[in-house]
């Protein structure tokens, strides 16, 4: 059975100040955190209210039970983290510059078809995702573990300038991810961030955890 849950990390699209070695201080941020919504992009500083927050039981939580999350709210370019499992799952609502940008990258990544990734069959298209504009991944770096930052900034100057055109960046050491969470060359991380089990109930309800074909 599942259970809804609600949780979120701020993660800003601003720069912060984590630093290569903040595998444990990221963990830890992500599990004391509160309800939030996440970075938006182009709208540095504005934090929107997202959802309400009820808990699955720790016993369930430990057996893996399915999450829901609404996302309703959720505007194009914001991000929220809801945990499942113990582990940090990005959902971001892109915007269609942000998809139209996706295509542009292929000849700088790693597995750009996503044929060796770890995601469900029914997340093969370029975006890796049921609905186009929603990508769902876990929030955890194919290298060592820790959590990519949201970093949505075209052109950031940090990340590779005209060639950044918005993604996932891991301070740990050093790798990027588009925003289809799909590995650049040249870094550590060898695979693209996973994609978990999900699917809907409606429009404006996730369900982390449940096959879409199940469903
Ligand atoms: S854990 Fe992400 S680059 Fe090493």
């Amino acid at each position: 059975m599942s259970e809804r849950v609600l949780m979120s990390e701020v993660q800003s699209s601003q720069n912060d100040t984590a630093q290569p070695d903040a595998k444990s201080q990221t963990r830890r941020r992500f599990l004391t955190a509160a309800t939030s919504v996440v970075g938006v992009a182009g709208v540095v500083g504005v934090a929107t209210p997202f959802m309400g927050s009820w808990n699955p039981s720790e016993k369930a939580k430990a057996a893996g039970a399915p999450v829901k999350a609404d996302i309703g709210k959720l505007e194009p370019g914001q991000m929220v983290v809801v945990e499942w499992r113990g582990k940090p799952v990005y959902v971001l609502h892109r915007t269609g510059s942000q998809l139209d940008d996706l295509p542009k990258l292929d000849g700088i990544l790693k597995d750009p078809g996503s044929e060796g990734s770890d995601q469900p069959g029914y997340v093969a298209s370029e975006g890796r995702s049921i609905r186009p504009e929603l990508f769902v991944a876990v929030g955890l770096c194919t290298h060592l573990g820790c959590a990519p930052k949201f970093r949505p900034e075209v052109g950031a100057a940090d990340l590779g300038g005209d060639e950044w055109l918005g993604g996932f960046f891991c301070p740990c050491h050093g790798s990027k991810f588009d925003l289809a969470g799909r590995v650049f060359q040249g870094v550590p991380a060898s695979a693209n961030l996973v994609v978990p089990p999900y699917s809907f109930e409606g429009d404006n309800v996730l369900v982390i955890g449940v096959d879409a074909e199940a469903a």
